[in-house]
């Protein structure tokens, strides 16, 4: 079978390539194509993936190109994660909002909206080159904000395109970690959007073990989450809120925390990245080397501020995608492809479209909620519905993320305004105002849309 990744040439195409390589399974893929706008980085990525497919005799051979139609025709499954503006681009979506003194992270809050805005065109055209030239293909979007995205694109696909995040599936594992259980026999049941959602019960045996957790002080205390949210606020809530509602339960906090560490994910991210691409070059033989301690450092500081560190000084080293047993990022998408392709029936948790899930929301809304995914397609489970709180926040946040997929899509400079000023974590329409305006000065590819 033929994968496509759009934006192979980012930096963690080699998770989703050494997850290939370790699969067996039949049918597997046999060909990658990897498409992205940069030629040398293109260049670079393929080197490292041929260096970590030495000794496997049936590598999944590698196109890589920067012709968008010859990459995608005829793929069977199309793996997409790119930013466009790159990451000058995440640093402004950060900086222009935490200048006005609300959040500038690169998913949630206005930042996500200024990198939806953006995002939104150009993957809606890719979803048409699909339908076009892999009508069969079926989408995995990791592609942030993964949600709105993957909205946008299924106004082209329908459910051929899901959004894929590692979040919930992470949670799990780290709860059933704590508890001494093994996560692969555990079941989760988790409500939200991307980004903002909430594990509510965890089943062992078809027995919730949640309340077990919840009350025990110090494995509440030695887990992530407890870091970030407090063991008191967790058990106040009764449910374990994905790390991203750190942004929103902690909104202040990690404002300021943000800007007196004086160097944001994106500022980091911007000069670690540039100087990997740039040593990878010139690296030979050892560029995956370098591929794995640059992962290492980047895991470390993943969300640093919400860890009581910063990006140069993270607070805790934590284990995150580079443990291959996990392979978080990669394990996703290899899992629904090998649910779909090989009738491997599997529970995950996905963003697809609502059908009638959630009561209180549309049923062509994205959510992200537990699925079953076999050779049919992916397919929502029934669920309990969310408390007033939850379903609330979710209304708020699926409203502001409509305006932002109108606005990408008309180009009108009001529907964005709506967007901004709608967003809970935005209390002004005087800053919306600001904001509209900052994005479209700082950042080409928001002024390149926003025209109306
Ligand atoms: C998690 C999220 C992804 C996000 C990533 C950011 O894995 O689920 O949606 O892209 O973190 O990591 P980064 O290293 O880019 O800050
Ligand atoms: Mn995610």
């Amino acid at each position: 079978m033929k994968l496509c990744i759009l934006g192979g040439g980012g930096f963690r195409t080699p998770y989703v390539y050494q997850a290939l390589l370790r699969d067996h399974g039949s049918p597997r893929i046999d060909e990658v194509a990897l498409y992205d706008v940069d030629e040398s980085r293109l260049h670079t990525m393929t080197a490292i993936l041929t260096e970590l497919a030495t000794g496997f005799e049936d590598a999944p051979a590698l196109a890589p190109t920067t012709d968008l139609h010859r990459a995608v025709e005829g793929s069977d499954f199309v793996f997409a994660a790119l930013r466009v503006g790159g990451l000058e681009g995440r640093r402004c979506d950060e900086h222009v909002a935490l200048d006005l003194g609300v959040l500038g992270q690169e998913t949630t809050g206005p930042g996500g909206l200024a990198y939806a805005i953006r995002t939104v065109p150009v993957m809606v055209e890719a979803a048409r080159v699909i339908r076009d030239l892999a009508p069969n293909a079926y989408v995995m979007n990791f592609t942030n904000p993964a949600g709105i995205i993957t909205e946008a694109m299924q106004s082209v696909l329908g459910d051929r395109v899901l959004g894929i995040c590692d979040t919930p599936s992470g949670l799990g594992r780290r709860v059933a970690g704590t508890l001494g259980l093994d996560h692969t026999r555990v079941q989760m049941d988790y409500v939200g959007l991307n980004h903002l959602g909430w594990m509510r019960r965890l089943l062992y045996d078809g027995r919730d073990v949640l309340p077990e957790l919840l009350a025990d002080d110090g494995k509440l205390a030695a887990m992530e989450e407890g870091h970030v949210f407090g063991v008191d606020w967790i058990r106040t809530l009764g449910v374990i809120p994905n790390e991203y509602l750190f942004y929103y339960y902690n909104n202040r906090d990690a404002v300021r925390t943000i800007v007196d560490s004086g160097k944001t994910r994106g500022d980091f991210l911007a000069e670690s990245q540039a100087s990997f691409y740039e040593r990878a070059a010139q690296a030979g033989d050892s560029a995956a080397d370098l591929w794995r301690t640059t992962v290492a450092r980047r895991s470390a500081s993943y969300m640093a501020e919400a860890k009581g560190g910063t990006q140069d000084a993270p607070a805790e080293v934590r284990e995150r995608e580079t443990d291959p047993a996990h392979q978080g990022y990669a394990g996703v998408a290899l899992g629904v492809m090998a649910a779909i392709s090989r009738n491997e029936r599997q529970t995950m948790i996905l963003n697809v479209r609502n059908s009638g899930t959630i009561a209180g929301l549309p049923a062509d809304a994205v959510v992200e909620v537990p699925t079953m995914v076999d050779a049919n397609g992916v397919h929502p489970l029934t669920t309990d519905q969310p408390d007033l709180h939850q379903i609330g926040l979710m209304a708020q946040v699926k409203a502001v993320e409509r305006h932002t997929i109108a606005a990408a899509l008309t180009g009108s400079k009001d529907e964005a305004l709506k967007a901004f000023a709608l967003h809970p974590l935005v209390d002004s329409v005087a800053v919306a105002r600001d904001l509209v305006r900052g994005y479209v000065d700082r950042i080409p590819e928001v002024a390149a849309v926003l025209t109306r």
